[in-house]
């Protein structure tokens, strides 16, 4: 029955005897499988996060048919099944609510299933992260595939980004230089095709994230949704996902601490997401390694931006693709001594063996370490101060240089929705020296860690011309948005972190050079202040929110639930009849 493999996890259902093996192999056979499958190949699992509520992802059954002749090609048994997608433009209050959800979904799929390995299939921000994070709870054997970008957008002869545009169409259309009707149709012509987001937003950073830890195949993140090479590659990662079920080659194996050093600088590199650092942190975290903010702070100084794709450069993930691709950027970094090149990946390879024949073909797209795009020490950088005993964060590239030192007065709202009501007052107190505090946006606050932060300027500076201003939050910021943002402060608002404190006038200080965010207040004030604040009032008392609000961590510990850290493995359940 094995042909000289040990007895497969999957043989405990279908090589069963008796009437336990007929129940799981019979309604198995409804679809129209011999008996001959269940002879003890690996039995391969193919996830699919596919759903027209998450338009990223709904060309992932095409994926998953590439992926399945690929398991088939090797011997193995392909069995499709679907996931929940966290489509970032549909869900409110915020796709981030529901990834540990994903995660939990993901990790128990799998491990209740027949399944000896497993391929991962995503695509938008949050459903490659939660695939991660599942699939290292189980430690089975697992390859990612992600989804690809769009095709670049085109609008009247100029390139345009997903997301980044957005925020450029909205201030275009409030200043005048755009119409109602111009900004429709522009609408259109951003999204040209299937694929995620193809600027360097969330979506694309993950995606090089999973091919920079070794889960998934070199060149895999950057072929266009659309392109016949994405589907060469799943089919490619079904074929290696069965071999590596007889290597018990398994995500423990691959995500060690130095894959996760890799992944930290590659996002350096590329110019990545700052909800990069959250959703590794919460990945790691299912893997037993510790991952400190002052690491992302302290590995990434060396490195400089490689990669010219907005929001901090001008290039999309097609002209990225055409230019070499991830293995491009790594083999550069690689060269520098900035990324542990012994590290194992899915390919059974090291990360210096995939990357050896990879060159920078368009190198104003991927820039070499000796004329980098952006120098070393302007990708992100972790703040400390009493504004953020526990840590903030901010993305140099996309800030303004002349605000990333500065002092202004604090003009705080309780919510995103408190400022929206105000910002287009001609008569708003602000001007451009102004910090604009936006708190209770927090895992717990709004709740779900919303990317909100980021939030237009008020109206009358735009007229006025200002670009760019300070702006404070405890929540996240969509990897396509750029501006002098600090984002994902902790502890957060809602638990009473000392955002909460801060009131109108208050002297807010921001010294990136020194890593430091405070508010002028002496501690004696803050103390007295804090005697007066009450907490927000629970507004969930039952479903996934209330447990989403009662288990999550705080943004420095990657906003996953504290019940779902660590591996749980995969032992075979006990039998179901
Ligand atoms: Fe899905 Fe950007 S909205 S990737
Ligand atoms: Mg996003």
């Amino acid at each position: 029955m094995t042909d000289g493999r040990k007895t497969s996890r999957s043989q405990a259902w279908f090589g069963a005897r008796g009437r336990s093996g007929m129940l799981y192999r019979s309604w198995m056979r409804n679809q129209g499988l011999g008996h001959e499958v269940f002879d003890g190949r690996p039995v391969i699992g193919v996830a699919t996060s596919a759903s027209e509520l998450a338009p990223c992802n709904a060309h992932l059954t095409h994926v998953a048919e590439a992926v399945k002749r690929g398991v088939w090609q090797a011997g193995g048994l392909p069995l499709q099944f679907p996931t929940m997608a966290t489509g970032e433009t549909l869900m409110r209050p915020t796709a981030m609510l529901y990834r540990n959800l994903m995660a939990m979904e993901v990790e128990e799929l799998i491990r209740a299933n027949p399944l000896d390995g497993v391929v991962l299939l995503s695509g938008c921000d949050k459903t490659t992260p939660a695939m991660l994070m599942g699939a290292a709870s189980v430690d089975l054997p697992a390859v990612m595939v992600t989804g690809g970008p769009m095709l670049n957008g085109k609008y009247r002869g100029q390139d345009v980004g997903s997301g980044t545009h957005v925020w450029k169409f909205e201030e275009d259309l409030k200043t005048g230089r755009m119409t109602e009707e111009e900004c429709f149709f522009a609408e259109g012509c951003m999204a040209r095709s299937h694929g995620h987001c193809m600027t360097m937003g969330t979506a694309s950073t993950m995606a090089c994230m999973a091919e920079a830890l070794g889960m998934q195949l070199p060149g895999s993140a950057a072929w266009p949704a659309v392109d016949s090479r994405r589907m060469e590659t799943a089919q490619a990662a079904g074929r290696r996902i069965v071999r590596m079920v007889d290597e018990d080659l398994r995500p423990s194996q691959i995500m060690t601490r130095a894959a996760f050093e890799n992944a930290i600088r590659v996002n350096a590199a590329i110019g990545g997401s700052t909800n990069a650092i959250i959703h590794l942190t919460a990945i790691a975290g299912r893997l037993g390694v510790e991952l400190s903010l002052e690491d992302f702070d302290a590995l990434v100084r060396a490195v400089p931006t490689l990669v010219n794709l907005m929001p901090s450069g001008r290039y999309l993930m097609e002209d990225f693709c055409y230019a070499g691709g991830l293995p491009a950027v790594m083999a550069e970094l690689l060269g520098g001594k900035l990324l542990h090149g012994e590290q194992t990946t899915v390919t059974g390879r090291t990360v210096a063996e995939n990357t050896e024949s990879a060159e920078r073909i368009i190198s104003d797209v991927v820039t070499g370490l000796e004329a980098p795009f952006q120098p070393a020490g302007t990708g992100i950088a972790v703040l400390r101060g009493n504004l953020c005993p526990d840590g903030a964060v901010i993305k140099q590239s996309a800030a303004s240089p002349h605000l990333l030192t500065h002092r202004g007065p604090a003009r705080v709202f309780d919510s995103p929705e408190a400022y929206h009501e105000v910002a287009d007052d001609p008569d708003l107190d602000v001007d451009e020296n102004t910090v604009i505090v936006i708190r209770n946006a927090g895992p717990r606050g709004y709740p779900g860690m919303p990317e909100v932060s980021n939030v237009p300027l008020p109206a009358k500076l735009l007229k006025a011309g200002v670009k760019d201003m300070v702006r404070v939050c405890d929540g996240r910021m969509s990897g396509t948005g750029y501006g002098t943002v600090i984002l994902h402060v902790a502890p957060e608002a809602a638990v009473g972190g000392p955002l909460a404190l801060v009131r109108d006038g208050d002297p807010v200080i921001l010294d990136v050079p020194n890593r430091i965010l405070s508010v002028e207040v002496d501690e004696a004030e803050l103390a007295r202040r804090r005697q007066t604040w009450r907490a927000p009032a629970e507004r969930y008392t039952s479903g996934y929110t209330w447990l989403y609000t009662q288990n999550v961590e705080q943004a420095d510990r990657g906003a996953d639930f504290g019940f779902l850290r660590g591996s749980r493995g995969h032992e075979v359940p006990r039998d179901s009849h």
